[in-house]
């Protein structure tokens, strides 16, 4: 019997070094160690043998006993410890590796022109003022002189809303309005930007959505000669010098007498082209003295008072500063544009 225990205890030890994981090593616990082990089983001949040995051979199989459990708990500690090691070997991190440089964001072409724009003229002493998306037809057509079916209308197709008498505005100008109600009757020299939106077919010229920069002073003494002023100061600074510019009679209903500011034409350099309808210009802002209704409709007396507006395009003015030849980059969001700038 004590032979019996010294081979089982040998297989055991031997076949211990082979376990190489968990389920092997629990594997063996059973099959050695487990209540209906090799060990139980070889105890359950003790019985058999004469009662003076019994005692011997009882301490020689707790002895076995012992050594297994032993050596099962230092082989358990090994096989974690090589576990860990595996682990840390395998999520090691090479600290002297370069880093990967996140992709950065950056502002929108039209954000950083807007910027450009509010820099210039803020430093002229306008101040930034801002007024609603969605407005009334009253404020975005008719108390700016333009009357229900009047064929000025035609000059600005209108996104409307459910809503009788609601619409997206089609330009900034109504919030000349809501500027000259709120400030009367104050001296006003402000810009309001936003977003203006225009039942467009899409195309290279036209979006349906864009920006605008309002312009709108008002005052005693205010003149053409000062708008021409402001303008030509604005072009100077917004295209550093590098584009010539120049200003045609037009026709606005709110403004009397009305002018257009041309920019030349950097995407063909004069010749023409599908941006300038083969004018070799580009017209980039809407301006003239404020008609004097308007002025009226605002709260001020226009046999006191008088002002200039504008109305400018961020996006026209990137297209020629840049030399962009399609407006629709600008809002069809693809990185490979809007990363070239900033
Ligand atoms: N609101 C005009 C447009 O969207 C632009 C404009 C023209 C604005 C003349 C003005 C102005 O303030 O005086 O086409």
């Amino acid at each position: 019997m004590r032979e019996q225990l010294r081979t089982i205890e040998e297989r055991a030890l031997a076949e211990l070094e082979s376990a190489a994981d968990e389920a092997a090593l629990e594997a063996w616990r059973v099959r050695f160690l487990g209540r209906r082990g090799e060990l139980s089983l070889a105890l359950r001949g003790l019985g058999a043998l004469p009662p003076e040995e019994r005692p011997a051979v009882g301490q020689v199989a707790n002895e076995v006993k012992q050594r297994l459990e032993t050596a099962y708990t230092a082989r358990r500690a090994a096989l974690e410890e090589e576990a860990v090691a595996r682990a840390f070997q395998a999520e090691r991190v090479d600290v002297t590796l370069p880093g990967r440089i996140p992709a950065l964001g950056r502002l929108h072409i039209s954000t950083q022109t807007l910027r450009e724009i509010y820099d210039i003229f803020t430093r002229m002493g306008f101040a930034i003022y801002e007024t609603p998306e969605i407005e009334t037809d009253e404020l975005n057509f008719q108390l700016l002189n333009i009357p229900p079916h009047h064929p000025a209308r035609d000059m600005w197709s209108t996104l409307y809303t459910d809503r009788e008498g609601v619409l997206l505005r089609t330009h900034t100008s109504p919030g000349q309005i809501r500027l000259m109600r709120e400030m009367c009757p104050a001296p006003i020299r402000a810009i309001l930007p936003g977003k203006v939106y225009r039942y467009e077919q899409v195309s290279a010229r036209y979006e349906f959505m864009l920006h605008q920069v309002e312009g709108l002073v008002v005052g005693k003494n205010i003149h053409m000669s000062d708008l021409k002023g402001v303008l030509e100061a604005f072009a100077r600074q917004i295209f550093a010098g590098m584009r010539r510019w120049r200003f045609r009679g037009s026709y606005f209903p709110f403004t009397e007498p009305s002018m257009e500011m041309d920019i030349e034409c950097v995407i063909c350099g004069g010749p023409g082209c599908p941006v300038c309808k083969y004018s070799g210009w580009v017209e980039i802002l809407g301006s003239g003295m404020v008609h004097p209704r308007v002025l009226e409709n605002g709260g001020y007396d226009p046999a006191v008072y008088s002002g200039f507006a504008f109305g400018m395009g961020p996006e026209r003015i990137a297209m020629l500063k840049y030399g962009i030849n399609d407006i629709r980059y600008f809002f069809s969001n693809d990185p490979r544009f809007l990363a070239q700038f900033g």
